[in-house]
């Protein structure tokens, strides 16, 4: 059975009934995404297409370990692998070259080698750099994404964008590295802390606006039950998020055009999260803010009017997302600004939305326009 979904050109096949897959096409590197409740038992799947024989490189978090560690090893072993389970502890702090440097010695003396594979189980930290580290790893072998968060499940588990950070930059080392399949158990999320669960809303509501308005009017009205952490309303949200993103990284997976348009709220959102230091804000709180701040740009580039940006940010507070920030350093977060990489022509790139569901680039946004922009985040005004 297929349909056509509203918006994209993709085609979504449904082979059970809530099981939805949905495909990032990329030539002989395309891969499935499979979306469900209770789909654990389709990992092995997943594996096949790797060709992966014995050793399993699990790359987890203690957190996620401890919930939901044994219940992935037991279908791994039940499919005859031996996972072989690599741990971090968990946080943004973690996401550095230090554990790409462990996991490959535990790799090593585990025996993975180019006949293996790597399962990243976890949010996007432990994504980031277990796809790295698949990257890197002889030079690159095969993994799959287990995602368990709403950032990891909706963003950063599909795309093959891996990475560790920089004390001066965030995502500064890193591949392309597509995964061979991304698997999403909605069912992981039944044990996400609030915080966390906020915070991944804020990619989803990007992704209305950069692309979806339905999706956006969703998110506005389905509040209560997502934050009540309804499964079922999950679904639709991280399904479409998926094919957005789906289909985005399928028409330009290296972000020489399209695919920019993910970094909506990111140019703020990041030199927010430089500037705050690790432990203020979450991936997604920042780039909340980031959103706002982008809206306050877009009002003042005259694409759109001041009940666009009042619409935006209130989708983001009934989320309990932060969309201003008084003690933010508006002179650092603008030098952190230029030095992000995607900075590097010299000139600040911007994605501003002219309306709900759709973005235009900007490069000729001035650094004045820029700082009244945090400016304006900064003083809620
Ligand atoms: N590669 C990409 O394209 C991309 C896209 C978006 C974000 N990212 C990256 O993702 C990272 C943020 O990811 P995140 O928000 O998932 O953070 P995270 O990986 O740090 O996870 C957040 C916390 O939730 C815990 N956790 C994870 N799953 C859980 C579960 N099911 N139950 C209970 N606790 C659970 C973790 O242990 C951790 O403490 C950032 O580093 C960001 O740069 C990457
Ligand atoms: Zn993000």
């Amino acid at each position: 059975m297929a349909r056509r979904i509203r918006g994209t050109l993709k085609l979504v096949s449904v082979d059970k009934p809530n099981i939805d897959r949905i495909m990032v096409s990329l030539g002989d590197r395309s891969y499935p995404i499979l979306i469900g409740r209770g789909i654990l038992d389709r990992l092995p799947e997943l594996l096949k297409r790797t060709g992966a024989r014995g050793a399993i490189g699990v790359v987890t978090d203690e957190q996620v370990d401890r919930l939901h560690g044994q219940a992935v090893t037991r279908v791994l072993v039940d499919a005859g692998y031996s996972p072989l389970v690599a741990t971090m502890r968990p946080g943004e702090e973690q996401k550095r070259l230090a554990r790409i440097d462990e996991i490959t010695g535990a790799f090593l003396n585990a025996g993975v080698d180019r006949s293996s594979a790597v399962v990243a189980l976890g949010g996007g930290v432990v994504g980031d750099v277990a796809g790295f580290a698949a990257a890197c790893y002889m030079r690159g072998i095969p993994y799959v994404q287990v995602p368990t968060t709403v950032v990891a499940q909706v963003d950063s588990s599909v795309g093959g964008k891996t990475a560790v950070n920089h004390a001066l930059a965030k995502n500064i080392i890193g591949a392309f590295h597509q995964p061979a399949g991304v698997l999403i158990d909605l069912e992981f999320l039944s044990t996400l802390p609030e915080r966390e669960l906020r915070a991944g809303l804020a990619e989803v509501i990007k992704h209305g606006v950069i692309a979806d308005e339905k999706l956006f009017e969703y998110m506005e009205k389905q509040s209560a039950a997502i934050l009540a952490k309804d499964l079922d309303a999950l679904h639709y949200p991280v399904r479409r998020s998926c094919e957005i993103k789906a289909a985005i990284v399928s028409a330009d997976e290296r972000e020489e055009g399209v695919r920019a348009n993910l970094n909506y709220g990111h140019t703020f959102g990041h030199a927010i999260e430089t500037v705050a230091g690790y432990g203020t804000f979450l991936h997604g709180e920042a780039i909340s803010i980031g959103m706002n701040a982008a809206g306050h740009l877009a009002h003042s580039l005259g694409l759109v009017d001041a009940a666009f940006v009042e619409r935006q940010a209130a989708c983001l507070r009934v989320y309990g997302l932060p969309v201003q920030w008084a003690e933010l350093p508006v002179e650092e977060a603008l030098a952190a600004m230029k030095r992000d990489k995607k900075g590097r022509t010299g000139t600040l790139k911007f994605i501003v939305a002219d309306r709900i569901g759709h973005v235009v680039h900007r490069t000729d946004v001035s650094e004045a326009q820029a700082r009244a922009a945090l400016e304006a985040v900064r003083t809620g005004a």
